[in-house]
């Protein structure tokens, strides 16, 4: 109860988040009501039970299908301002949140809805909540590079409200440096470059997009622990792993939490956070997942801090945003 409390209590920031992945079943149900969409589940309960997932791409299949229920910018909006009443809740002061546009795009919705609903919810929740977030562009690395130049191309008039690109989707067989091209031509437009890394994929891709798209933080990264010389360069370049503890068990990355790396990256002088990822789909916001890595790997006081301080100190924030919350 005590580091519940604690927990509670605790600053933080978060970094590794798809909005996509906030869209709770209650929530999906609702605006597959209000924009007339047949769903193959009939209630709560039954899409619930398809929560289920052996890896990445059997939860991808799931993902894509609930994002489909996403149609207006107020659907946009109400997703987003849902989460961010949730980081209020949690003692979340920040957060970095991702958006697939192509999961949209693809499916004939603008580009220009889906970061219109998304931008309004954070500028009011700014105001209204006290929560300040910022906003990751990603690719999806199952479609090609020349489907991400389009998305950047959209994303040009909306520079102004996008600090980042980041790379997500299927990893095994989609090498970060199938991206080579675009995520120069995305740095050059003044977008920070990040990339899940290291999740499913081996430690070459790690390799590839800290050497080849020049990222500046690491999301996953769990497999660099299979590869001495890749941690102590990411020790060296003094880079963040964005560490999701309840997906890795929910993708089977983690067979069982008490089995989780997340202390000995730790004790390895490795700089991590911990992120929820997909929280209306891995059973937990950020806070459950502080509070089950803490009981799974006994957890200090000292080691929440030191995470959640990491939060601030590796996010994207300015240096004097960064003092005002450290
Ligand atoms: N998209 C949403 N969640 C993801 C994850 N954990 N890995 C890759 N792509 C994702
Ligand atoms: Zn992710």
């Amino acid at each position: 109860m005590i580091m519940i409390n604690y927990i509670n209590k605790l600053p933080k920031a978060e970094l590794h988040l798809h909005i996509e992945g906030t869209l709770e079943p209650e929530l999906l149900f609702t605006l597959a009501e209000r924009n007339n969409i047949k769903l193959k589940y009939d209630s709560v309960a039954q899409l619930k039970l398809a929560y289920q997932f052996d890896c990445l791409q059997d939860f991808l299949d799931i993902y894509y299908q609930g994002a489909s229920v996403l149609i207006t910018e107020q659907d946009f909006y109400d997703l987003t301002y849902s989460y961010l009443q949730k980081c209020a809740e949690q003692n979340i002061r920040h957060t970095e949140i991702m958006f697939d546009p192509q999961t949209h795009t693809e499916r004939g919705v603008a580009f220009e809805t889906v970061i219109n609903g998304i931008s309004m919810a954070c500028i009011d929740a700014k105001e209204k909540l006290n929560v300040s977030s910022l906003l990751i562009m990603s690719y999806l690395r199952h479609l090609s590079e020349d489907d991400a130049f389009k998305t950047l191309e959209q994303s040009l008039p909306f520079k102004h409200l996008i600090t980042a690109v980041g790379l997500d989707s299927s990893e095994k067989g989609n090498p970060p440096s199938k991206f080579k091209k675009v995520f120069e031509a995305s740095i050059k437009e003044g977008y920070i470059p990040l990339a899940h890394a290291g999740e499913e994929g081996p430690p070459e891709y790690i390799w590839e997009a800290l050497d080849v798209l020049k990222i500046k933080r690491i999301d996953h990264g769990n497999n660099c622990l299979q590869d001495q010389l890749l941690i102590d360069e990411i020790i060296k370049r003094d880079m963040a792993l964005t560490v999701c503890p309840l997906s890795n068990t929910a993708l089977q990355v983690v067979g069982d939490l008490k089995n989780h790396p997340l202390k000995k990256m730790m004790e390895l002088g490795l700089k991590v956070t911990l992120n929820s990822d997909d929280p209306a789909y891995f059973g937990g916001q950020l806070n459950q997942n502080f509070i089950e890595v803490q009981k799974a790997l006994n957890l200090t006081k000292e080691d929440l801090y030191e995470l959640a301080k990491n939060s601030f100190q590796y996010s994207l924030l300015s240096d004097k945003e960064k003092q005002t919350n450290l």
